[in-house]
């Protein structure tokens, strides 16, 4: 039997996501905590920091009632200089019925479970993809406006972010029309292009309209190889977002952790009602027990 993998949006059909979404959906009312006779153990390697995605991922595994075991940088032997292919050894040889990686190095969890053929979730890989952010980020859609094909801006460090990526392979696979508004440094067009060559792409927030979400995304300072503190100060007096931006009252969603007034002013983010962001954080518990429920079966 080939093993279920979310290393990629990619290794999901239209149907998979939507099954997933629905199947989220489905945790989050029931809100049900569930016991069994015997539990799976997933591993959760987080080799980059995390509060939402780490915690959610634990919770979700309890809530199903399965062993959550989390390890971290600091507390793995990595730490201790073993190298990443020794430690993965290490923790396959005990067998997990799930890995759950975060990594600093694109593609590392495909790589892992083609290796070592166990189900694997990709919890973030450097630049390249977040898979189960982009599938939480749906299930709020979809609960708001159903299938109902909106209009969806996002809008910030699309190069850089993982974040980003995925959100585009998945909102490109259903159908959604998609607005890209970034500066030039802080986008790969010719890559968009090649997922997606609809994406309308905008070069300041004042250009675009009508929008019936605003996803913005936090710039990735710790990934920026260049003058990162010049890039920062540019995006923030062009791109931060104020109230002026938001006159026809989009959803506004950010996956979070939010830098403060370089993406979203304080005004924004403490008084906008249309935000969704701690929505988005609620809905990352019950999506990770979908995807959970998903790769055991
Ligand atoms: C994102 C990540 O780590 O890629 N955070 C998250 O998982 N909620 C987004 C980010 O760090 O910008």
């Amino acid at each position: 039997m080939v093993n279920k993998k979310i290393t990629s949006i990619d290794d999901l059909s239209a149907k998979d996501i939507q099954s997933i979404a629905e199947q989220a959906i489905k945790f989050k009312k029931s809100k049900k905590n569930y016991t069994r006779k015997v539990s799976k153990n997933i591993f959760n390697l987080f080799l980059e920091p995390s509060t939402r995605t780490t915690i959610s991922f634990e919770l979700a595994a309890r809530k199903l009632g399965h062993n959550s075991i989390n390890i971290n940088f600091e507390k793995s032997s990595l730490s201790k200089g073993e190298s990443f292919n020794d430690t993965m050894d290490t923790l396959i040889s005990m067998k997990p019925d799930a890995l759950i990686i975060r990594d600093k190095n694109n593609f590392s969890p495909r790589e892992i479970e083609k290796k070592n053929k166990i189900p694997v979730i990709n919890a973030g890989d450097g630049t390249n993809e977040h898979p189960t952010q982009a599938l939480l980020d749906y299930c709020v859609i979809k609960e708001i406006f159903k299938n109902k094909k909106i209009k969806i801006g996002i809008c910030g460090d699309i190069k850089h972010s993982r974040v980003a990526h995925s959100n585009i392979k998945l909102l490109s696979k259903l159908g959604y029309q998609i607005h890209i508004i970034a500066p030039s440094y802080f986008l790969d067009k010719g890559g968009i292009e090649k997922i997606n060559n609809k994406i309308i792409f905008h070069k300041s927030l004042n250009s675009v309209k009508n929008l019936d979400i605003l996803m913005m995304l936090r710039v990735q300072k710790e990934r920026i190889r260049k003058n990162a503190k010049n890039l920062m100060s540019s995006f923030k007096k062009n791109f931060c977002l104020q109230n002026k931006h938001l006159l026809n009252k989009p959803y506004l969603m950010h996956p979070g952790p939010v830098n403060r007034n370089i993406e979203i002013s304080d005004d924004v983010l403490n008084n906008y009602p249309n935000s969704l962001i701690l929505r988005q954080v609620e809905m990352g518990v019950y999506l990770r027990m979908a995807c959970l429920k998903y790769i055991l079966k």
